[in-house]
C-alpha cells in the first residue's frame, strides 16, 4: 500500500493533481471490503444499477460514477491487476446496463444514467526489467475503458520497480522519476493528457538487464540466507 513500489510513483503523481487544483480521494482495495462478483447479475435485472451485495462498493461507487478522472494504481500480478483490484473493477458492471448495442461495430454495453464516462489513468510497476511485461495489463485497461465508455488517458508504468526501493538506500538519486510523475499529474489536470516525454522519465531504465537480474537474485539468495 502506502509503502509499496507502486506508491513510490503514486504518490508524487497524486501530488501533482492536487497542486493542480484537482480533489483527490485515495483508496486502498486491501483495506476495503469488496467482495468478488457472484455473477447472478441482480444489478441488471433485479434491483438495476444495484448489487445486492451489502459492502464498501456502495460508498465507492457512486465517487467513482462522479469522478472526471479514475486512477487504477497496481503492481503487475501474475501478468494482470492484483486480486483486490479485480473484484473491485468486475463490481462496477452495475455502471452499464443490460442492453447490448453497436459501438463503433463493436457490442458493448452503455452506460447507465447517472455513471459517468471518466479518464483512465493507469499507474503500475512490476519486477521484471522489460517494458513489455506492461502489455497485457496494458490490453486489459484499455479494453476496460472501450466497454465503460471511458477514455484510457495513459500509464505510468516503472519496470524493474523492485530496484527503486534498494537503489534509494544506497543513496542513488531517483529524483527526476518522481519529479517526472509528480509533472505527469499537474499535465493530467491542466492540459488534460499526459505528455510521452514524462512518462518516459518514469519508465526509463535503472540498470542495464544483466545487473538487474543478478541483483533480483541477490536479494532473494539474502534473504534465504537469512532465514
Ligand atoms: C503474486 C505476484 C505476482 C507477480 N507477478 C509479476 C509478473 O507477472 N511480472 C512481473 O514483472 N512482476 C510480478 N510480480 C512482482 C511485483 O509486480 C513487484 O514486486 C512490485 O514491485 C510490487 O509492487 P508493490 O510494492 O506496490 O506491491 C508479482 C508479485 C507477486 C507477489
Amino acid at each position: 500500500m502506502e509503502k509499496g513500489n507502486t506508491a513510490l510513483i503514486l504518490n508524487p503523481f497524486l501530488e501533482g493533481m492536487r497542486e493542480a487544483g484537482a480533489e483527490v480521494e485515495l483508496f486502498y482495495t486491501r483495506k476495503l471490503n469488496i467482495k468478488p462478483c457472484t455473477g447472478e447479475l441482480d444489478c441488471w435485472i433485479k434491483t438495476p444499477g444495484e448489487c445486492y451485495q451489502k459492502d464498501d462498493m456502495q460508498m465507492l461507487l457512486p465517487k467513482m460514477c462522479e469522478a472526471d478522472v479514475m486512477v487504477f494504481a497496481t503492481p503487475v500480478y501474475v501478468d494482470g491487476v492484483t486480486g483486490p483490484m479485480k473484484n473491485l473493477i468486475d463490481r462496477m458492471i452495475p455502471c452499464v446496463g443490460h442492453l447490448v448495442e453497436l459501438r463503433d461495430g463493436h457490442c458493448r454495453h452503455p452506460l447507465r444514467e447517472g455513471a459517468k464516462s471518466s479518464k483512465v489513468v493507469l499507474v503500475s510497476n512490476c519486477s521484471f526489467w522489460e517494458m513489455d511485461n506492461f502489455d497485457p495489463l496494458l490490453a486489459y485497461m484499455k479494453a476496460f475503458c472501450k466497454n465503460g465508455s471511458h477514455e484510457f488517458a495513459g500509464a505510468l508504468l516503472r519496470p524493474h520497480g523492485v530496484a527503486m526501493l534498494p537503489m534509494l538506500e544506497m543513496g542513488a538519486s531517483l529524483d527526476d522519476l518522481f519529479e517526472a510523475a509528480k509533472e505527469a499529474g499537474r499535465e493530467l489536470v491542466e492540459d488534460g493528457e499526459m505528455s510521452t516525454e514524462t512518462l518516459g522519465i518514469i519508465s526509463r531504465e535503472l540498470m542495464p538487464l544483466e545487473l538487474c537480474m543478478q541483483f533480483a537474485n541477490q536479494q532473494f539468495q539474502q534473504a534465504l540466507d537469512a532465514l
